[in-house]
């Protein structure tokens, strides 16, 4: 049985707020339930409220923001009351859309018996008698900070909340939230030796967990390459989509492997997104994660290649054990802009899962690992262009590419062929033959989780 005391509601007629005429302080306790609930009614004159909650003793207080008005009880707090309760003195300062703040504070005195008094103050000022070594804010999921994220065309609201999940639960149709891109990736600008196809042996679900995986494709006079439903359309699609009947001269536009490409449905900017993935393994296989646009540049939210070892033309380190970060830009038909911070390992990061964040602003993109920062775009032109639209969360896999081993970056004693010369195919395969055995072809994702941000998050 509830029931509610309306003390409050009497004692606030002693309280002279002027003009103002402003509700009061209301405080709800249940006989069944150990918790009180302080409340100011919802009133569309109040734009926020910071609660401030003494104990006495030498517990620390606690403060309390609330912003966001849209929610079911917008103004209020709850005390867990125990046995060991004595005092509880809660103060509101009340920010209305006039831009007046007012005070509020009330005491409740609790006795033998359940018995609670309540009294409203005159001495409105915090009497945290002690200095106690307090830093505390109650972190509560009313709490709104103003957010800059917008998600499927639509500006959020408040900082920190989950705007897209993806746990890849299994089931009748665990990737509803996504689309595959189906066409050939050998062409520019990407010179890569797949095409992405919408095939169970390249993109499925297992314990709850996407895997996108590389296997190699077998196009030839008896297999012609042809990619059904191929999501290229424009006016050379046949070098990107395959052609029915297979003839000869083609053959220089079949990939020597097949894998997959994700889109995600949802579209977001500004936003944090965090993605757990454990990478693939082995020489030449590039794993994407990445916010993309629909003019196709590109946030890189991690850039993990493949090869235990690879050293770029400065001598650097750049395979599996370093993890880098940037972007592709749209100018001049698509350029890399890849930061020279980055996280280096003793192990190769397709060992184990990791946590890969980005946190995408107006003035600057994050990058993280595991929680850690490791680099950061700063370049406001840089930032500005990323920033003009919403962007899908991309999940793939391919081998080689000038995106991902760039020629001015990977000398040709590490790697055997150049993305533009002829016969990439053929030559693509031939490197991979000679290469060690690719450890794990495949990139396995368990968790994505999207939330919206403020410009001060870090
Ligand atoms: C307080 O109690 C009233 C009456 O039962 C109820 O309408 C209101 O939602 C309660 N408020 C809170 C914050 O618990
Ligand atoms: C944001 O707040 C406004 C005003 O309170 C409300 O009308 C709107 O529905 C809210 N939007 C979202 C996405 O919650
Ligand atoms: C609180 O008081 C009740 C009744 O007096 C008693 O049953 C309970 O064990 C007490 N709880 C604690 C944590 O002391
Ligand atoms: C309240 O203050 C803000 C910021 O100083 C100002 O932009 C706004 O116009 C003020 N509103 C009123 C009603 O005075
Ligand atoms: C995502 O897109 C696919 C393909 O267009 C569609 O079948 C599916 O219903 C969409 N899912 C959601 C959640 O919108
Ligand atoms: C192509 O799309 C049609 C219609 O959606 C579907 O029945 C067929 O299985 C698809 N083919 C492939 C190879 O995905
Ligand atoms: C920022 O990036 C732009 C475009 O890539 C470049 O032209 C400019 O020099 C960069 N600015 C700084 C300060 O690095």
């Amino acid at each position: 049985m509830k029931m509610s005391l309306w003390l409050a509601l009497i004692l606030s007629q002693l309280i002279d707020f002027g003009s103002s005429e402003f509700p009061n302080l209301f405080v709800n306790i249940s006989d069944d339930e150990p918790w009180i609930s302080t409340y100011l009614p919802e009133d569309d004159r109040i734009r926020s409220v910071l609660f401030y909650t003494e104990y006495g003793g030498d517990r620390c207080p606690i403060y309390d923001y609330m912003l966001d008005p849209s929610i079911a009880d917008p103004w209020a707090i709850g005390e867990y009351i125990t046995n060991d309760t004595r005092i509880l003195k809660i103060t509101a300062v009340i920010e209305t859309n006039q831009n007046e703040t007012m005070i509020e504070s009330l005491r409740m005195s609790f006795f033998e018996e359940n018995k609670v008094f309540i009294k409203h103050l005159h001495n409105f000022l915090p009497s945290s008698g002690e200095s106690l070594d307090c830093e505390n804010l109650r972190s509560s999921t009313k709490y709104c900070l103003p957010s800059i994220s917008h998600h499927g065309g639509q500006a959020i609201n408040c900082s920190g909340r989950l705007l897209f999940s993806e746990s890849f639960e299994d089931g009748e149709n665990p990737l509803h939230n996504w689309k595959h891109v189906v066409q050939s990736q050998l062409l520019e600008p990407h010179y890569e030796g797949v095409a992405f196809v919408n095939r169970k042996a390249n993109s499925y679900v297992e314990n709850n967990m996407l895997h996108l995986k590389v296997t190699k494709s077998n196009y030839g006079s008896k297999n012609p390459f042809y990619l059904e439903n191929c999501t290229y359309t424009k006016s050379d699609s046949n070098q990107r989509c395959g052609e029915k009947k297979y003839r000869l001269p083609f053959r220089k536009f079949m990939p020597p492997f097949d894998s997959a490409k994700l889109i995600s449905n949802e579209t977001f900017k500004y936003c944090r997104i965090d993605i757990e993935a454990k990478m693939p393994i082995g020489d030449f296989l590039f794993p994407g994660l990445t916010l993309t646009s629909a003019h196709h540049d590109a946030i890189r939210i991690a850039i993990v290649r493949g090869n235990k070892k690879l050293t770029d033309f400065a001598s650097n380190e750049i395979g599996g054990t370093t993890l880098y970060a940037g972007a592709i830009l749209n100018d001049n038909g698509g350029r890399t802009y890849e930061l020279k911070d980055f996280a280096s390992r003793e192990d190769h990061f397709g060992n184990d899962f990791h946590t890969y964040t980005a946190i995408w602003k107006e003035k600057s993109i994050t990058f993280k690992i595991d929680g850690r920062t490791f680099a950061q775009i700063s370049n406001s032109t840089v930032v500005q262009e990323l920033s003009r639209t919403e962007r899908h969360i991309e999940l793939y896999l391919t081998v080689g590419g000038e995106y991902n081993f760039p020629d001015n970056r990977v000398p040709p004693e590490q790697k055997s062929y150049r993305n533009f010369e002829t016969g990439l195919s053929s030559k693509i395969k031939k490197a991979i033959a000679n290469s060690p055995p690719w450890d794990q072809t495949v990139m396995v994702i368990k968790k994505i989780n999207v939330y919206s941000t403020d410009e001060y998050e870090e």
